[in-house]
């Protein structure tokens, strides 16, 4: 049995799309279990850059089957028009699966997550993600499947009248015309039906047959709803955990769960960040990594690695295995700074805390490594990276208990440094 999955271990843009497309190679089916279009995985192949948000970034292999799962939030327009843009490259999509259980994301949730974000300041994407999932719990939200039953246009019509409500009187916003917004919806649906099945069908027969299954997680573990920085969140199980209701499996499935990890830390939009860097260092983070989101375009957040989090990591998903991206953008540095535990009022405090007001005067205890101030970016083994690249890799396993298994050196393919096959 081969069932992987990959999850980021940080606030998300760990650069799980590169490793993702790596292992996606081998892989014969890969699958999107949370979240929406609020992801954004660039992938680098030759010169070429693919840059998605809702297909996994498996479908630029023709034989991967590539499956969005009932736990995403679907845009149906966003996959349209990723769709399209893969097409006039050249690239077959005709093994894109979407499930029929997944929810719909509408226009009004896009529309409301821009105007609540006005007020509760989460820095959110304004994909509509959490206005999404909140009408899946408080079901009255339009799964795939129902937009090709016969009662949907009358559930519709009744729902856009209290979305309109809602948005003209409590908003203030114009509302949307049920009528048009039905005739898109059709549309969109028709485009789509060829690709929609039961997905969780096609993964348990897949691992049933001792196929390569990719669970490929959006976002981080501190992103997660239950497990992250609460309310500095998105809505969805970016966490191991999610894999297996975001996509119908059991637990028992699951073979190894992959850790992907940034070689520093990052953070896109509000909420407390203990190593962040507002200096020289941080910036230089930015520069090299070309730390700007693929889905907003706005500037991250910077700072040194966090090993407090990353052992947290390691609990919440049981890591099995670390794969550390974007090492090279460390190489000119001649020191590199491990944060290793919290001081909190004279305390030291070794696990993350669950309350933000704590976290947010959390001091970093740093231990400090020297740099290796080279280019690594062209290194294809592992043996071969300057001995102070190892210790800075070999002092991230020990303070997480988790061991490497590929390191990233750059944003191509061929820029990966693989310890264990893990397929
Ligand atoms: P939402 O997912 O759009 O609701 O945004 C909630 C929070 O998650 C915000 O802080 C976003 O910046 C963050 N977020 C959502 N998706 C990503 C991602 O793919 N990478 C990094 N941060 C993300």
């Amino acid at each position: 049995m081969s069932a992987v999955v990959l999850v980021g271990s940080q606030w998300g843009d760990e650069g799980k799309g590169k490793i993702t497309d790596f292992l996606a190679e081998k892989a014969d089916c890969v699958v999107r279990y949370q979240g929406g279009s609020n992801a954004g995985h660039t992938v680098e192949v030759a010169s070429e850059k693919f840059m998605l948000h809702l297909i996994p970034s498996g479908i630029l292999y023709p034989k991967t089957i590539c499956i969005i799962g009932n736990g995403v939030v679907v845009d149906m327009g966003e996959v349209l028009t990723e769709l399209k843009e893969l097409q006039e490259r050249g690239i077959d999509t005709s093994n894109l699966r979407i499930s029929s259980r997944a929810q719909v994301v509408m226009p009004y949730h896009k529309e409301i997550d821009a105007i609540e974000d006005q007020c509760k300041k989460i820095g959110t994407t304004k994909r509509g993600i959490g206005p999404a999932y909140e009408d899946k719990i408080s079901r009255t939200g339009f799964r795939i499947c129902d937009l090709f039953d016969p009662g949907f246009k009358e559930r519709f019509a009744q729902e856009m009248e209290r979305k309109n409500l809602l948005l003209q009187k409590i908003y203030d916003a114009p509302g949307f015309e049920i009528e048009a917004i039905y005739a898109e919806l059709m549309d969109q649906a028709a485009r789509l039906q060829k690709y929609v099945a039961d997905t969780s069908l096609l993964v348990n027969q897949a691992i049933k047959e001792g196929k390569k299954v990719l669970f490929e997680g959006a976002q981080g573990t501190l992103l997660d709803i239950d497990h992250g920085t609460y309310p500095y969140v998105t809505s969805s199980y970016p966490t191991s955990g999610g894999a297996c209701i975001g996509a119908g499996v059991g637990p028992t499935n699951i073979s190894r769960v992959i850790g992907v990890v940034k070689a520093y830390t990052t953070r896109v939009g509000e909420g407390p960040f203990p190593t962040e860097l507002n200096d020289a260092n941080g910036e230089l983070l930015r520069s090299r990594g070309a730390e700007f989101g693929t889905t907003t375009g706005r500037a991250r957040r910077c700072g040194w690695l966090d090993a407090v989090i990353l052992r947290y990591a390691a609990r919440i998903n049981g890591l099995t295995d670390l794969a550390i991206t974007k090492l090279d953008v460390l190489d000119t540095f001649a020191t590199i700074k491990i944060c290793v535990a919290y001081r909190y009022k004279g305390e030291i405090l070794y696990e993350f805390p669950d309350n933000l007001g704590i976290l947010q005067e959390c001091v970093p205890e740093y231990i400090e490594m020297p740099g290796w101030q080279q280019d690594i970016s062209q290194i294809e083994h592992y043996e071969d990276l300057p001995a102070a690249a190892r210790n800075y890799i070999a002092k991230v396993e020990e303070l997480c208990g988790v061991k490497q298994a590929i390191v990233a050196v750059g944003p191509k393919r061929t820029q990966t440094i693989v310890s264990d096959q893990l397929f």
